[in-house]
């Protein structure tokens, strides 16, 4: 328990958001039949990319599990063109995987909370604001009791107000983005949770690690898996992969490759994003390697301009149903 700076402002963000909470009627309409869509912000989210990606996969209605969860953006892309019979999503970061709990079970607290907190933050003048997300994300979950509408709360009020939404985590698992620049952040966005809500009823949410898969596949009797894990860097300038305290290593990309491996002797269909580089297309080269162009990431370096080669891989087999 090193740092205290956090002490004094706790109650008073709680006390806010408790606040609006009870003043919240327990019914608020929902907004009609939104569109689903990611409610993180999420560096290497797939949502510019579904389009490309949807047409290398099974039609379906598949028993879809997606192992590297973050904002979600395949889920519910599928969710909307009704490709799915059921979903198991899985990320190994306790808050990704509680924001999607709290948004599919307890969505109105969580509207009131995230409000609670625009309310305070945008009131404020630019270092008002800069010393209220500090102090928000001072609370870090592991040393303040924090119930988990709170912590969903707190992580998609430091995600819509960090620096480039970029959610990181140190070795220690302390989310350490600094402060952002929005005029006008959108903190409390009911359609995003009420679309998303909706996505979500029926998918199982687990907090695992992607060598879990084999295991988890058997248990929810899944039939095909997207994976999107931290990727590969193509050069050393441009290794962002520290999502979930400790970077994503060589050593992690051969094993996950591995696990790839696994569940296609269990006859499971996946597919897999990837870096286009060297290593990945050697480790994946018994499958087949589709290319897909993307746009640059926040962390490419600043004089690159328009697009980049990514991979998509499928254990799609010539002459086997997919
Ligand atoms: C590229 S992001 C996924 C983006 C997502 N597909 C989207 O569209 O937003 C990678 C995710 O992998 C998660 N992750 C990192 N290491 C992991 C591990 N060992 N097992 C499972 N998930 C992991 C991170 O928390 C992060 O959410």
């Amino acid at each position: 328990m090193g740092s205290t700076a956090y002490r004094p402002s706790q109650p008073v963000i709680l006390a806010a958001a408790a606040r609006v909470r009870a003043e919240s009627p327990a019914q608020t309409t929902p907004v009609a039949s939104p569109v689903a869509r990611p409610f993180l912000k999420w560096v290497g989210g797939k949502g510019k990319l579904v389009d490309q990606i949807v047409p290398l996969l099974p039609i379906g209605p598949l028993h879809y599990g997606e192992a590297f969860l973050g904002g979600g953006a395949l889920f519910f892309a599928l969710h909307n063109q009704k490709r799915l019979r059921s979903a198991t999503l899985t990320d190994l970061s306790t808050d990704v995987v509680n924001a999607h709990t709290c948004v599919r079970d307890r969505p109105r607290e969580l509207h009131a909370a995230l409000q609670a907190h625009e309310k305070a933050y945008t009131t404020g003048a630019e270092a008002a604001r800069a010393d209220y997300f500090y102090r928000v994300r001072a609370m870090h979950p592991d040393l303040v009791a924090l119930d988990p509408v709170e912590r969903a709360a707190r992580m998609m009020f430091l995600n819509r107000t960090c620096f480039n939404g970029l959610w990181r985590e140190n070795a220690g698992g302390k989310f350490n983005s600094p402060h952002g620049r929005y005029a006008n952040p959108a903190i409390a966005n009911e359609d995003r949770i009420w679309g998303a809500n909706r996505a979500l009823q029926d998918a199982t949410l687990v907090r695992a690690d992607f060598r879990q898969w084999p295991e988890l596949v058997r248990t929810y009797d899944i039939d095909f898996v997207y994976l999107d894990p931290p990727y590969q860097p193509v050069t050393a300038t441009s290794a962002f992969n520290a999502y979930s305290g400790g970077a994503f290593s060589a050593t992690a990309q051969r094993e996950l490759a591995q696990v790839c491996g696994e569940l296609d002797k269990l006859n499971v269909r996946w597919a897999l994003s990837n870096s286009d580089c060297p290593m990945i297309r050697n480790l994946y080269k018994s499958w087949t390697i589709h290319t897909v162009r993307a746009p640059r990431s926040v962390n490419s370096k600043a004089d690159g301009r328009g697009d980049v080669n990514e991979v998509v891989v499928t254990n799609r087999r010539a002459g086997l149903s997919w």
